[in-house]
């Protein structure tokens, strides 16, 4: 079987890729990545070399690169995207032509070298924000409601995804997925960025007074979910994604990442809230487990220690990328005005 995997060298595509190669051996696998700030071909260093690996560096949103690395490919998984809500609300552009106009190149060139099946991963975002007091769960026939550009982009790729299913009978499948964390996250998302300062000594930026609400998945539960899709799901469906544990407070994951390292609760910093903050995401996962036999294998406490004791372990990946000037000017730009 040969896959194209796109954004294969960022957090969840690189994670994928590990997946892929520990349960497929036989796999052919191309990854298409741009390696935009968070591309990282460190995440994969380990096939340098391998016949069964080919990496292209190019953009989803140009058609003669995508249609070269298409060539030959059973299944495609795009998760080549503009991942992060904060930069989305600084530069909103790069959201639509990447996660907009790159799905609808993307799609165009599934149909024309007729794959066997296009995988779309999309996120919870695009629901929109449930009420903290509320114990309401999203399902997958829940409307669509995006609040951020990095949302409303998401939402708009998988609209499309849609319609070439009805319109083209595109062999597609979505998942929309909660909040993953594990090995290889860029450090600006919460996770990385909070073990990260505390290791290096700093303190939590926490917005809001923390009661923001997500549920937490290891990553490597995401990409089980996907592998059994492209098994076993049905072409035209969507299907949930998240974790059996109840949607926890940022609040409440901090303290638990604090307690994990030893650290008093002075080391969190409360600066002032994003813009348009979703206050809570929650997904009904009934449909894949029902449907598919799919289970987490991680409990929340458990997502949270991995994924801190890597970061831990892994002290050189993620400071190579904190020293970087790209990230310095992140940082700045986004937590200096916040204080
Ligand atoms: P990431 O930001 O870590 O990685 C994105 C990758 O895509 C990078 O390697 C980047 O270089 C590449 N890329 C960006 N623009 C590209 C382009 N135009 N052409 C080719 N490659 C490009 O993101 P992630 O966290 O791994 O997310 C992957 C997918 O999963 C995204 O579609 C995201 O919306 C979705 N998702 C993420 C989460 C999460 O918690 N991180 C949750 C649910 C869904
Ligand atoms: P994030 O990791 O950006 O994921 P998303 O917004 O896509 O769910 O943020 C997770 C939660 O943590 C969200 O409620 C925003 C909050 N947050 C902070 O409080 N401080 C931070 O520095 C960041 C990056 C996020």
């Amino acid at each position: 079987m040969k896959y194209l995997i796109t954004g294969g060298a960022g957090f969840i595509g690189s994670n994928f890729i590990h997946y892929l190669v520990e349960h497929h051996p036989d796999a052919e696998i191309v990854n298409l990545d741009k390696l935009t700030y968070a591309g990282n071909l460190e995440n994969l260093k380990a096939y340098e070399g391998d016949l069964r690996y080919t990496f292209i560096k190019g953009d989803i949103a140009e058609p003669k690169v995508v249609n070269e690395a298409m060539n030959g490919a059973d299944v495609v998984v795009n998760f080549a995207a503009e991942s992060h809500v904060d930069r989305s609300i600084h530069e909103p552009a790069a959201f639509v032509r990447t996660n907009v106009l790159g799905t609808q190149v993307l799609l165009d060139a599934a149909l024309r070298h007729k794959v066997k099946r296009y995988h779309h991963v999309s996120t919870d975002e695009v629901y929109g924000s449930i009420a903290l007091n509320s114990d309401e769960k999203w399902t997958e026939q829940s409307p669509y409601n995006p609040r951020s550009p990095y949302s409303a982009s998401k939402a708009a790729s998988d609209h499309l995804v849609r319609a070439y299913f009805h319109t083209y009978s595109l062999s597609a499948t979505i998942t929309n997925c909660a909040n993953n964390i594990g090995p290889y996250m860029y450090p600006e998302k919460l996770f990385p960025l909070a073990i990260t300062n505390l290791l290096e000594g700093k303190k939590i930026p926490v917005y809001g007074q923390g009661q923001h609400v997500r549920e937490w998945l290891y990553v490597e539960d995401h990409c089980s979910a996907i592998d059994l899709i492209l098994q076993k799901g049905k072409p035209g469906e969507t299907y949930f994604v998240s974790p059996d544990n109840e949607p926890v407070s940022n609040l409440e994951v901090i303290k638990k990442i604090l307690k994990l390292m030893n650290l008093p609760e002075d080391r969190i910093e409360f600066v002032a809230d994003r813009p348009g903050h979703d206050e809570k995401y929650a997904l009904d996962n009934n449909k894949i487990k029902r449907e598919l036999d799919w289970k987490p294998k991680y409990s929340l406490d458990e997502t949270v220690r991995l994924t801190v004791e890597w970061y831990k372990n892994n002290q050189e990946w993620w400071k190579k990328i904190k020293d970087s000037q790209e990230y310095k000017n992140y940082y700045q730009k986004q937590y200096d005005v916040l204080k």
